[in-house]
């Protein structure tokens, strides 16, 4: 296995990742625009699988019917000239003023039914580009103030937009699925279905639930204090991981949208393991922004790290797994015992009324999962053989 990547790794970025101008809450752009064509060209280039885009991506809000086409035909004749793909694309509901105040939860109905409109007309681009998975990200769905918005009436509402839209793509008979995208807050002072398993939840409270899933991104859980790789088991177990946004975070703070691995590498270690072990034939997608000290050389190689990072991951996970220290430290441990159910075949809870186990020997035992941790941390740094 070596580090570079290639497109049966199916790595995808998103327009607005590399082509981010590095504008934030205190500074100016430190880098110019990127044009969509070379953006798509600059990936395939460094062994990338696909791209995702929202609408204003690709063309300014705004456009007139004709410009938006120029737009579009330039971004397909550079697919089609490299082989990338479009797997996942999503809408821009929060960069216009008009959505300041949300887009399928403001407060304003109008705003409500033109975000809906926004977003079926994407999803026809997102399916003729081939599509798979149409990203929702609530980007302002939330609040500063729980005075101003009723968290309750704000859910009905938000369950009305995804129904609608389901009903859309089920009468238009598209194949495409919804992947909604949790995250805590930023840039509201508070997002609605702010993690994982609130996205979940609300899921089932869908007309059609099946037509949805999750697209967890590491940073979001991360900025809740959450266990990212908790989560993709609990999105993997409900099968309602869709697609996954990858980076890096340092903890509770600002979303920092780091580099792949740049912000908690040890679970950025089992993440990979758990997507690699249960199989997730999804894109792995990059949603980060290459720091604002970079100028555009420095952007393609921090478009680059993502991928080597995963595979390197990949690689000391597979090795880790397969050491022979590690099984057994594994079963020191009672890894494999976690996997039997706890009733034998035919039992029920009549056989649980009276349980007599030896209680002060299991009390008093070791899991030697201090052993266990330093072996994956001795793998993770390279010093596993
Ligand atoms: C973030 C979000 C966004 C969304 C993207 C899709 O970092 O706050 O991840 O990047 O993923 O805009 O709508
Ligand atoms: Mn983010
Ligand atoms: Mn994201």
């Amino acid at each position: 296995m070596s580090l570079t990547p290639t497109p049966a790794d199916k790595f995808t970025f998103g327009l607005w990742t590399v082509g981010w101008q590095a504008k934030d809450a205190f500074g100016d752009a430190t880098r110019p625009p990127l044009d969509a064509v070379r953006a798509v060209h600059e990936l395939a280039a460094r062994g990338a699988y696909g791209i995702t885009f929202h609408d204003d991506d690709l063309f300014p809000f705004g456009s007139s019917d004709s410009e938006r086409q120029g737009h579009i035909d330039r971004f397909k004749k550079a697919l089609a000239e490299t082989g990338m793909k479009v797997p996942m694309a999503t809408t821009n509901l929060f960069t216009h003023p008009i959505f300041k105040d949300g887009a399928f939860t403001a407060n304003e109905r109008d705003i409500r039914r033109f975000a809906i409109s926004k977003v079926m007309r994407n999803i026809d681009l997102a399916v003729e580009l081939g599509a798979e998975t149409y990203v929702a990200w609530g980007g302002r769905e939330g609040a500063e103030s729980d005075a101003a918005k009723d968290g309750y009436v704000a859910l009905e509402r938000f369950r009305e937009a995804f129904n609608i839209l389901g009903q859309y793509v089920t009468d238009k008979g598209y194949k495409i699925k919804f992947a909604l995208e949790p995250k805590p807050n930023e840039p509201r002072g508070d997002i609605f279905l702010p993690t994982v398993g609130h996205a979940l939840a609300f899921i089932g409270s869908l007309d059609r639930p099946e037509l949805f899933g999750v697209n967890p991104e590491v940073g979001h859980e991360q900025m809740a204090g959450l266990n990212f790789v908790h989560g993709i088991a609990q999105a993997l177990f409900h099968k309602k991981l869709f697609h996954i946004d990858l980076n890096g975070q340092h903890g509770v703070k600002y979303d920092q949208d780091l580099v792949f691995g740049h912000g908690d590498l040890k679970s950025a270690f089992f993440l990979v393991d758990l997507l690699e072990r249960y199989n997730y034939q999804g894109p792995r997608h990059f949603d980060y922004k290459p720091v604002r000290t970079e100028d555009d050389h420095g952007v393609w190689e921090s478009a680059s790290a993502n991928m080597r990072t995963y595979l390197g991951l990949k690689q000391r996970a597979a090795e880790f797994r397969a050491d022979p220290r590690v099984q057994a430290a594994m079963k020191k441990s009672r890894i494999d015992e976690l996997e039997k159910a706890t009733l034998n075949p035919g039992e029920s809870w009549k056989d649980l009324v009276s349980v007599n186990v030896d209680v002060e020997g299991l009390g008093a035992r070791g899991y030697h999962y201090e052993a266990l941790d330093q072996l994956a941390i001795e793998h993770l740094i390279g010093f596993g053989k």
